[in-house]
């Protein structure tokens, strides 16, 4: 992937962040992330639950600027949101009282456009996604994947130089999920935007990554980074996917391969979602064993 005028770089630098707890001592989230994010890269971010993912991602929004060390987008400090970072949140969080078109009109409320001009940026991105002859209809009216492309759609409609993915298509079925990450791929590959998708989906992280972050948990900090230089579109039963997606599963394994008689999964909060990847386990062992494993 080259760099491209309608990306940006980030570099996340040393971060580490806290949560306060209540009569108790800091709850260590992240520690020490540093991660430089090529500007138009494709970077997937694959982590347990609980691991830190959605905290990054929101540092990396600005949403949450109290965290010690640095992220750089583009050179510039991030202090603050912006529109040039969109975000997609695990949960689309779309109005139930706007239409489609509205609820992506929302979010251009503080973009420097006329109305008209507005407007036919809201006509573009619904159908960047697909979604014409949905324009007039409610969340309630969609299905979920439809409501996911809205907020994709939501997400990148200040043409954003980066975007932000949260385990988009987490509640999707099989079929919707793989439909909707070969849309993002064509989305990628047309606005050329740098993105990070964070994702329990060991096959979506490698379908669609040119690199997979793989984070270990408390605290949340970097273990691997994997290329993917396999060509676009990827195949999942070519024998170098396999070959990555049982390196990256290895990794994973680690920790739960004394836990594997029986299988437990079903304890991790969300693993009972339909899904056509291979999910990282995500059940919780006493903090002591991932502490030893990690
Ligand atoms: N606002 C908050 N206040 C206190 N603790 C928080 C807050 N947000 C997250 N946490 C804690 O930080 C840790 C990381 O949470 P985070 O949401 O980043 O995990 P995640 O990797 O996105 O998990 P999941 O895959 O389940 O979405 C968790 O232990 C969580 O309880
Ligand atoms: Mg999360």
């Amino acid at each position: 992937m080259t760099s491209s005028t309608l990306s940006d770089s980030i570099d996340i630098l040393h971060v580490s962040k806290h949560y306060a707890q209540q009569g108790g001592t800091p709850l260590a989230v992240l520690d020490d992330i540093s991660l430089r994010v090529r500007a138009g890269e494709f970077v997937s971010v694959l982590g347990s639950s609980g691991c830190g993912k959605s905290t990054l991602l929101r540092l990396i929004a600005g949403l949450d600027t109290d965290y010690s060390g640095d992220i750089v987008v583009a050179g510039d400090k991030v202090r603050d949101t912006s529109l040039e970072r969109g975000i997609v949140f695990q949960d689309h969080r779309l109005f139930p009282w706007l239409t489609a078109s509205q609820n992506i009109l929302a979010a251009l409320r503080n973009a420097p456009l006329s109305a008209r001009e507005k407007r036919e940026a809201v006509a573009e991105h619904i159908d960047l996604v697909g979604l014409k002859g949905f324009e007039n209809s409610y969340p309630h009216q969609l299905s979920g994947g439809m409501a996911q492309r809205v907020a994709i759609a939501r997400g990148l409609v200040n043409r954003p130089r980066v975007l932000l993915l949260d385990e988009p298509f987490g509640a999707l079925d099989a079929l919707t999920r793989g439909r909707l990450q070969n849309e993002l791929q064509r989305i990628w590959e047309h606005e050329r935007i740098t993105m990070i998708l964070v994702t329990h989906d060991v096959d979506e992280a490698l379908y669609l990554g040119d690199r997979v972050v793989t984070m270990a948990p408390r605290p949340g900090r970097i273990k691997r980074i994997v290329d993917v230089a396999l060509p676009r579109p990827r195949e999942r039963n070519d024998p170098r996917f396999i070959r990555l997606r049982d390196e990256v599963l290895a990794d994973f394994a680690e920790h739960d391969g004394a836990r594997r008689e029986p299988r437990n999964e079903r304890a991790g909060h969300d693993d009972d979602e339909p899904h056509d990847g291979t999910r990282i386990p995500v059940a919780s062992p006493p903090i002591t064993e991932w502490r030893l494993a990690w």
